[in-house]
């Protein structure tokens, strides 16, 4: 294990109100031996530390829940232009970002520099002067980036904390996706939800997703156990995780065998579900959930995200749409059905509801909802 006095930090950036499902991954993660350096920081968000950058970055491969890894390259005071460019132009790009095309987030909190204009440009000034002086190896040129690098420079009270993304593409992309429906659930707050099941089921139940769109939510349980090897991540092109040396890793070890049916409405959604999910264990169907007949699986769950729309196909208001579902998935002879939904969804009292705690999901706070059969 290659290690220098140096502790790197990554920070994870999560939906507000899936904190506690990213603690739990990382927290079953970093049980690994593998990962073991890492140090969990649970006070300051989802703040990881290591001194083996290889662990840490490699980690990233492994998460579901998250959407960005951002790693902390530097931090430092900065009450002018001049000293942000004199500090910036000290940093050794050439570690991370073999490029010339490169974008910047900034923010700025009680800090005398605020104006993102100036910032950004004393930022661009810093690192083309450093790479003029430091030319970076001709090589690095042929390297591919899913999104070019984006290097956030945040201000809180004159301190200028500067990090680089590390994902490219935002982590709960998975890379196997090509083909979407017209309203995608992110594959993160899909990731939740079987976390969420996961914790409420016995091992080994199927899964059946009724409206399944594009398939992201039998997608994530297909994949929970698997590390995303579909995609590239920025940081596999950074310099300084090249130059680590590589350790094995072969942690998440499939035992269960997982079984998912997909069925949606739509025609278009069906031929997606299928295109993107060959080769897995999954069976897709085309239909109207309510006229399906029962099916013969003993251990069935029935997992959806609702359409949120105030009004649907069916024309029903959207509550008794939901007491439907919840009947129908009792009628299908599932042991428990769960939905995403917005908070403000009104479920009969004869159906004994359990929710989780509330998500933002794009400016509209949702909650998993259970209804047991047993
Ligand atoms: C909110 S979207 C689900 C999105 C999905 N989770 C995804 O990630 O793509 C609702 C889906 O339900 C389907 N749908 C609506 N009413 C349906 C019904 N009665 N039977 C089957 N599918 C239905 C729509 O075609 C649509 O794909």
């Amino acid at each position: 294990m290659q290690k220098t006095s140096k502790t790197y930090e990554l920070f994870l950036s999560v939906t507000p109100g899936l904190e506690e499902f990213a603690k739990e991954e990382l927290k079953e993660l970093i049980r690994y031996e593998f990962f073991n350096t890492i140090e969990f920081n649970n006070e300051a968000g989802l703040l990881l530390k290591s001194q083996d950058l290889f662990s840490l970055l490699t980690l990233i491969k492994y998460l579901k829940i998250p959407t960005r890894a951002l790693l902390r390259v530097e931090e430092f005071k900065a009450r002018d232009l001049p000293k942000l460019y004199k500090k910036l132009s000290k940093i050794n790009w050439n570690d991370y970002i073999p490029t010339t095309d490169f974008e910047f987030k900034v923010s700025s909190h009680n800090s005398r520099l605020f104006d993102d204009r100036k910032i950004i440009k004393a930022a661009k000034d810093a690192i083309a002067d450093y790479q003029k002086a430091q030319p970076f190896k001709a090589k690095y040129n042929e390297l591919t980036w899913s999104h070019p690098p984006i290097i956030f420079i945040r201000f809180e009270e004159d301190m200028c904390q500067v990090s680089i993304d590390c994902s490219g593409e935002r982590l709960d992309k998975r890379g196997h996706k090509i083909f979407t429906a017209k309203a995608p659930m992110r594959e993160s707050l899909g990731a939740a939800l079987i976390r969420f099941i996961d914790s409420n089921e016995e091992k080994g139940y199927t899964l059946l997703d009724p409206m399944a769109g594009s398939g992201t939510i039998v997608s994530e349980y297909l994949f929970q156990d698997q590390v995303n090897s579909k995609r590239h991540y920025n940081f596999e092109n950074f310099p300084l995780f090249r130059k680590q040396a590589a350790q094995k890793v072969n942690i998440l070890n499939d035992e269960i065998q997982r079984k998912a049916l997909a069925n949606d409405i739509n025609r278009d959604n069906i031929k997606a579900i299928k295109e993107n999910l060959e080769g897995f264990d999954l069976e897709v169907t085309h239909g109207d959930f309510f006229k399906m007949e029962e099916l013969s699986e003993n251990n069935l769950v029935i997992a959806c995200n609702l359409p949120y729309g105030k009004r649907i196909k069916t024309q029903k208001n959207i509550h008794e749409f939901v007491n439907d579902f919840y009947a129908k998935a009792q009628k299908l002879g599932a042991k428990s059905a769960y939905a995403v939904m917005p908070e403000t969804f009104i479920i009969d009292k004869k159906f004994k509801a359990m929710r989780s705690q509330r998500i933002n999901n794009g400016g509209i706070w949702v909650q998993f909802v259970k209804v047991s059969y047993n």
